[in-house]
């Protein structure tokens, strides 16, 4: 493992001139549980991993913010007054959507030197975005010293991701992230934001991400059409039901009765929401009884469901998940995030974890022709300062 706290103190001086003042870092998120359910008011079961995007910084006297990336080799530098979409270094916008959504929420800034440096693999699926976002908007809170809820910092994360981005995701990447804990997974009600954390004890198994090398193609069009079938899904219901407001108020019991008067392609939407939110909630249950085995059972029957109901898989996660699922001491194979490429998530026994490391990149590449990387995860602690200087 490299230095990357010397890495970004290196660069500040080189770029800025001074050192960071405070060092903060936001995990990247692996989603054990809880396949687009976020979106529909449902039930998440995710963990923040030991992947990271780390921001070091230390505020200027003037109203701009000046920001290089180590991994981009870029800078930029904006006014507190004015802030811009950036059309030539994209990867600064989750930077300026989160610092533009401070101040919208009126929060007292003051201009910063920053420099970020993340290692979550982009667009694989785990939440590189919200890694940055909350790296962000945690180190502008310790600089600027403004209070702030973990929960609502997340949900500045995600507006930043909606509305300055340009990307209609859910909050689940963001609360995991801002709030996630060690050796824990977290179950989160979407609605509600009510949230509780579940042991997840990783000397007995092992978090394993797969990540297909298949960049994800498609995910913004057919994300958004799949929130639309939803939405279609839930006013349909609505007229049933006058309390549904989202699928989550939608239940089998409610769905098998209607489901004849559904779209075919919206029946099975609903029917994918239904199930996995069921599911999330008896995969809390079994994995607070610390039975890893039926875990892994509801894990592939959630990517079964994404896989056939909500249709967000691809041949290159099918081929992952197939090999994954056969390989030494594996107690589970799914896809991760949105799907449509990016990374699959696996249990794996932890006396067995180089064995099945050694088969899936073996397998998976026989199959594809595509070598994995692939991920032995931890569950960590959430968004926090690494370092104070
Ligand atoms: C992406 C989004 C999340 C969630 C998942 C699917 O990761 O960012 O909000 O909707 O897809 O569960």
């Amino acid at each position: 493992m490299y230095d990357r706290i010397g890495l970004i103190k290196k660069e500040h001086s080189k770029h800025f001139g001074s050192s960071p003042e405070a060092i903060t870092r936001g995990p990247g998120r692996v989603d054990l549980m809880g396949s687009h359910t976020d979106y529909n008011d449902g039930f998440v079961l995710p963990v923040a991993v030991n992947v990271d995007v780390m921001a070091g910084g230390r505020l200027r006297d003037d109203n701009k913010i000046g920001v290089y990336s180590a991994n981009f080799k870029k800078s930029v530098e904006f006014s507190l007054d004015n802030i811009e979409f950036d059309t030539v270094n994209t990867w600064s916008n989750y930077v300026r959507g989160v610092i533009h959504f401070l101040k919208e929420a009126g929060v007292k800034l003051r201009g910063a030197d920053m420099v970020i440096h993340g290692n979550v693999p982009i667009g694989s699926g785990l939440s590189s975005s919200a890694a940055i976002e909350m790296a962000t908007g945690y180190l502008m809170q310790t600089l600027n010293g403004f209070e702030m809820s973990a929960p609502d910092l997340a949900l500045i994360g995600q507006k930043a991701e909606n509305k300055f981005v340009g990307v209609n995701t859910g909050i689940m990447d963001q609360f995991i992230s801002r709030l996630g804990k060690k050796d824990h997974a977290l179950f989160l009600d979407c609605r509600t934001l009510e949230y509780g954390y579940v042991p997840l004890d990783t000397s007995q198994v092992k978090i394993v991400v797969c990540d297909t090398m298949k960049r994800r193609g498609l995910v913004d069009s057919e994300y958004d059409l799949r929130r639309s079938q939803c939405e279609e899904g839930a006013r349909l219901f609505a007229q049933w039901y006058p309390n549904v407001k989202a699928l989550r108020d939608v239940t089998s019991e409610m769905y098998d009765e209607h489901k004849a008067d559904l779209p075919e392609v919206v029946s099975k939407r609903v029917a994918h929401v239904v199930g996995e939110n069921e599911r999330v909630l008896r995969s809390r249950d079994v994995l607070q009884a610390g039975d890893f085995v039926e875990f892994g059972r509801l894990m592939n029957a959630s990517h079964d469901s994404a896989r056939d109901l909500y249709e967000v898989s691809c041949a290159e996660l099918e081929a992952m998940v197939e090999v994954t699922r056969a390989a030494p001491g594996s107690l589970a194979g799914r896809m991760a995030g949105a799907g449509f490429g990016g990374c699959t998530v696996s249990l794996v026994k932890d006396e067995t974890v180089e064995q099945f490391l050694e088969v899936v990149r073996v397998e998976y590449h026989k199959k594809t022709q595509l070598m994995p990387s692939l991920y032995v995860c931890t569950a960590e602690d959430g968004t926090g300062v690494v370092e104070r200087l």
